[in-house]
């Protein structure tokens, strides 16, 4: 009788993970140490988010990770916090295994993880981007489409995009953006990703840091919840529909009332990191739920290795059905 392949693994620089699978880094506080060690044991990478972090505070959740797992744990900071150079720093120090930077693209940082031994893996949204950061040294490069959560740099569906990014670099290529199960894994492998991105399938299971009511939101959401909202980093971010996103699509901008100056650029409607710090501390009305469209086909709250285990499940069905 033929046997099922195990699932390919995935290598980043001169680490292997046994699974093809990372935990896309969510801020503010959502995927940290607990997480990011939970997936990094079960066999993937796990990211612990640094934007929204204070320098220190990304220390000893790099450490926390490093005490529970000898797993790959990297992190992911998005290049337009004004702490960008400083959160890189502390990652490096802090013993990161992989650099992942979304929400702009950075040249210096190539020469940072360069000089550290430490892989950078851009999030790009084009093919010509994708091409720039293979030549400044990029270990792969994270294709986000738009059903992903968070902040979206382009407007087409992640399998249409991934093909022409695969056939022009040579680096590994993940997919990111409504990967929610094992064939939407091998779905997105068979296009020719050497590996997916995974964030809110990984943002409800029980070692996420979001509190139960963010959890509730995505178990309960249907398509129609699912929505894009301005955000002032300047990018369109996909969020669950709540009080806070209505005002924001009716232009009713709350004050801000102390701005530490966190982004690089702002375009000052509303301040973006005060709302995700509100949701993660459980006010998931007045606060913003960062959820990609897929959060409407999420219908549970599983451990990390409950869930790791169902990927790989299901991903062999679908082997094995050659669909
Ligand atoms: C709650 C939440 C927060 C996120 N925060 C970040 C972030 O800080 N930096 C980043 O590069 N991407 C962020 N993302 C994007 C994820 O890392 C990932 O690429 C994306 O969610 C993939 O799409 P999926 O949610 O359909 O799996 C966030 C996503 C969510 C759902």
């Amino acid at each position: 009788m033929d046997t099922v392949a195990d699932m390919p693994s995935l290598t980043l620089g001169s680490k292997t993970a046994r699974l093809p699978i990372v935990q896309g880094g969510m801020a503010v506080r959502i995927s940290m140490a607990p997480l990011a060690a939970a997936v990094a044991r079960a066999g993937g990478v796990g990211l612990i988010a640094g934007s929204g972090l204070g320098v220190e505070e990304l220390r000893r959740e790099m450490r926390a990770a490093r005490e529970s797992t000898d797993g790959i744990v990297g992190v992911n900071i998005m290049v337009a916090v004004r702490a960008f150079k400083e959160l890189v720093n502390a990652a490096i120090e802090g013993g990161a295994d992989v650099l992942v930077c979304g929400a702009g693209f950075s040249r210096d940082v190539f020469g940072w993880g360069a000089d550290a031994g430490v892989p950078v893996v851009p999030i790009v949204g084009s093919a010509r981007v994708a091409v720039l950061a293979e030549r400044f040294g990029a270990a792969a490069v994270v294709v986000e489409g738009v059903e992903a959560g968070g902040h979206l740099g382009t407007e087409r569906p992640m399998l249409d995009l991934l093909p022409e990014i695969v056939d022009a670099v040579s680096i590994p290529v993940l997919g990111a953006g409504g990967v929610v199960t094992g064939a939407d894994i091998k779905r997105t492998l068979d296009a020719g990703a050497a590996g997916v991105q995974i964030g809110s399938r990984f943002a409800a299971t029980e070692e996420s840091s979001a509190p139960l009511a963010f959890k509730e939101l995505y178990v309960s959401a249907t398509d129609e919840d699912i929505v894009l909202v301005k955000s002032p980093v300047g990018l369109p971010g996909r969020a669950i529909r709540n009080p806070f996103s209505r005002r924001i699509d009716v232009g009713d901008h709350p004050e801000i009332e102390r701005c530490i100056s966190c982004l690089k650029k702002c375009g000052q409607d509303y301040c973006i990191m005060e709302r995700l710090v509100m949701s993660q501390a459980g006010d998931v009305e007045d606060g913003l739920v960062f959820a990609g469209s897929s959060a409407a086909r999420i219908h549970d709250i599983p451990t990390v290795a409950e869930l790791m285990s169902r990927l790989e499940h299901e991903w062999c069905e679908a082997e094995e059905r050659g669909v």
